[in-house]
């Protein structure tokens, strides 16, 4: 896809992003949240992740999360002993509540504001990205995200995916029949989003229009190998991590896969090209 109508999407995708923001960082919730930030060991992530997470020993490991919205994430990788350094996301306003969450939770990583698109020059490499949740399905292209990710991995650097299965992308959970494959799991006209982002199900009203993308399993892995990745491991589970809504897929006799973990490396010497 040209850098132009990537980027179309993209800003598009900011200000819905930015125009969401004022439900998330306020209430019960984001008090209760501000809240844990303050407290030692302060991890979000849900037990799959952290599973992950403890068994790959990322201790010591400088991080970086793409798409770290508030980045509660993003400072939860302490708790493993890594060194979160780097949160980048497009939205203004989600990390403009990052920066409040980092200063309760006494960390300061930096929090930068950019399109993956259109990164600044000056963000460094890591030695492990992580990417979660919501974010592969607003990237308009996969093989020059991955690059992107790529670009900012040190050598044997390890990017650890914990994402929704592409395959709740053919139901609809709010149709008659939601277990009816409502939509192809090979459509990849960008499905247009009017609603303001929850991710509690409840209705935040009417937002900015915003652009989100179905990706296969297998071009999502293919785009992560072609960049010159290895790929540890893909996989994938019979649990939820996205909105409540789907919780009717979870929980069947026949069982679809919900979300998938993938793992991948960084080659221990860089590309002198890189
Ligand atoms: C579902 S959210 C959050 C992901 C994370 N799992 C969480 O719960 O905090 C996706 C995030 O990706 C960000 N995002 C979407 N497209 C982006 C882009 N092109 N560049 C940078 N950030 C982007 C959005 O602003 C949003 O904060």
């Amino acid at each position: 896809m040209k850098t132009d109508h990537i980027c179309t999407f993209t800003q598009a995708n900011k200000a819905a992003w930015d125009a969401s923001a004022h439900l998330h960082g306020q209430g019960k919730e984001w008090d209760e949240l501000l809240l844990a930030a303050s407290q030692p060991d302060f991890n979000v992530l849900d037990d799959c992740l952290s599973a992950t997470l403890t068994e790959l020993g990322i201790a010591g490991r400088s991080a970086i999360q793409l798409g770290c919205n508030n980045a509660r994430e993003l400072l939860s990788l302490a708790s493993f002993g890594a060194r979160p350094l780097l949160g980048l996301d497009q939205s203004a306003a989600f990390l403009a509540q990052g920066t409040q969450l980092a200063a309760a939770s006494g960390l300061s990583p930096r929090l930068v504001e950019a399109d993956i698109y259109a990164l600044p020059d000056d963000l460094g490499r890591y030695d492990l990205v992580l990417i979660t949740i919501g974010v592969l399905n607003w990237m308009p292209d996969l093989p020059r995200f991955f690059q992107v990710v790529r670009g900012l991995m040190n050598p044997g650097a390890l990017l650890v995916i914990y994402e929704t299965h592409p395959i709740l992308e053919v139901f609809n959970p709010d149709s008659a029949n939601p277990f009816m494959v409502e939509n192809s799991y090979f459509d990849k006209t960008p499905v247009r989003i009017e609603e303001a982002i929850t991710y509690d199900g409840s209705d935040g009203g009417a937002g900015e229009t915003g652009y989100w993308f179905v990706h296969p399993l297998g071009e999502i892995v293919t785009a992560c190998v072609q960049s010159g990745l290895g790929l540890q491991r893909l996989q994938e589970h019979p649990h939820l991590n996205r909105e409540v809504e789907y919780a009717i897929y979870e929980n069947q006799t026949a069982q679809i896969p919900l979300c998938y973990t993938l793992v991948a490396e960084a080659p221990s010497v860089l590309n002198t090209k890189e």
